[in-house]
């Protein structure tokens, strides 16, 4: 059986989906595609062999040939159209954030409980690497003692001008918050920032690098330094330090090369390329569980929290102190 998916926003992320559902995703295809830039959503339709073009996202989703939809416009366009995939029952993988919002988030909960089966997937593929996945398997091993503190990088080599200082908690930590809370199995409760020295590779309104140290409700203590100018590459690293040994991130794998009196190995160039396998690893899993009825990966409970948490940076960040997290209680539905 293949899933019929359409897909709502084809630029980078999405175009990039449509080639995955339509070359490596098996049990899957593309029957339709929309965006606001007309032009692109054909050339995308194209790369999947002729799906049918919307103008109107909202009329994608409702098209009785679609049965689960993928969405990857930018993200304060995603309450609205998970909403409506939600109001005929579909089955969603929503590209993060789930919304701008934790306002808008807690709207999307109540619409998916009130459908009563768990329809939404956010798409924090970091889950799906097998590096953070033999990471979570060393810590529920229970090879390191009880986590008391996480450490985390997250550099990119540069970003554009269109990137602001709240996107660091909005757009980059974000999969920080999301893939330490899925490590530890806690919610984080509460976040300080600091703005160190600033790199004079940042553009004039940025500020870069930022660090920022997150409290969960069982007291681990997580740093993560963003840097994202770093210029030499895309790196992102992670330790646990439990109360008997420490665990890392497995390093990416790449060819050592010994030459010349010197040792390197290559950095990726950018997240697509790091995280490439997880995308597909991602995709496939959420395409299957579709089909079985039954979709595991990231919640909407996860997304409500993780916009909650960079919500409550972006306000740390103004306000220069610690500000504690306001969540809802957890409704059975998610537990
Ligand atoms: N998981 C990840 O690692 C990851 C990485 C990058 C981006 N993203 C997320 O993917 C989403 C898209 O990011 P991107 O980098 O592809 O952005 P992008 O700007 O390249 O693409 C967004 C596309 O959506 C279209 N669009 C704008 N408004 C729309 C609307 N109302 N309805 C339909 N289409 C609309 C734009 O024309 C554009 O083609 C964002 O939510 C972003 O946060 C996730």
């Amino acid at each position: 059986v293949t899933l019929r998916i359409g897909v709502v926003g084809t630029g980078m992320m999405g175009a990039d989906h449509i080639r995955r559902l339509s070359t490596i995703i098996s049990g899957a295809q593309v029957v339709a595609v929309s965006d606001l830039d007309g032009e692109q959503a054909k050339r995308a339709a194209e790369t999947a062999g002729g799906a049918r073009v919307y103008s109107d996202g909202h009329d994608l989703i409702r098209d009785d040939q679609v049965e689960a939809v993928l969405i990857a416009s930018p993200g304060f366009t995603h309450a609205e159209y998970t909403l409506t995939c939600l109001d005929v029952r579909k089955p969603v993988l929503c590209e993060k954030p789930l919304a701008t919002t934790a306002e808008d988030c807690l709207r999307v909960l109540e619409a998916e409980q009130a459908a009563g089966t768990r329809l939404i997937q956010v798409g924090f593929m970091r889950r799906y690497d097998s590096g953070y996945r033999d990471l979570k398997r060393v810590l529920e091993a229970g090879e390191i003692g009880t986590p008391v503190q996480v450490h985390c990088r997250h550099r990119n080599a540069s970003v554009p001008e269109s990137y602001t200082t709240d996107m660091g908690a909005k757009d980059s930590v974000v999969h920080e918050i999301d893939v330490t809370r899925w490590l530890l199995g806690q919610e984080i409760v509460a976040a300080t920032i600091l703005m160190p020295r600033r790199t004079s590779y940042a553009h004039a309104n940025l500020q870069d690098p930022q660090f920022f140290l997150f409290e969960t409700d069982q007291g681990v203590l997580i740093d993560v330094a963003l840097f994202v100018n770093c210029q030499y590459g895309y790196d992102v690293r992670c330790e646990v330090v439990g109360e008997t040994g420490t665990a890392d991130l497995p390093e990416p794998a790449g060819v050592h090369v010994r030459r010349a009196l010197g040792h390197s190995v290559p950095v990726p160039a950018d997240w697509r390329d790091r995280f490439a396998t997880a995308y597909d690893t991602e995709v496939q899993d959420w395409v299957d569980g579709v089909g079985r009825g039954a979709i595991t990966g990231p919640s909407a409970w996860d997304g409500y929290a993780t916009t909650a948490v960079a919500e409550t940076c972006v306000r740390a960040l103004d306000e220069g102190r610690r500000l504690e997290v306001e969540l809802i209680e957890k409704p059975a539905f998610y537990r």
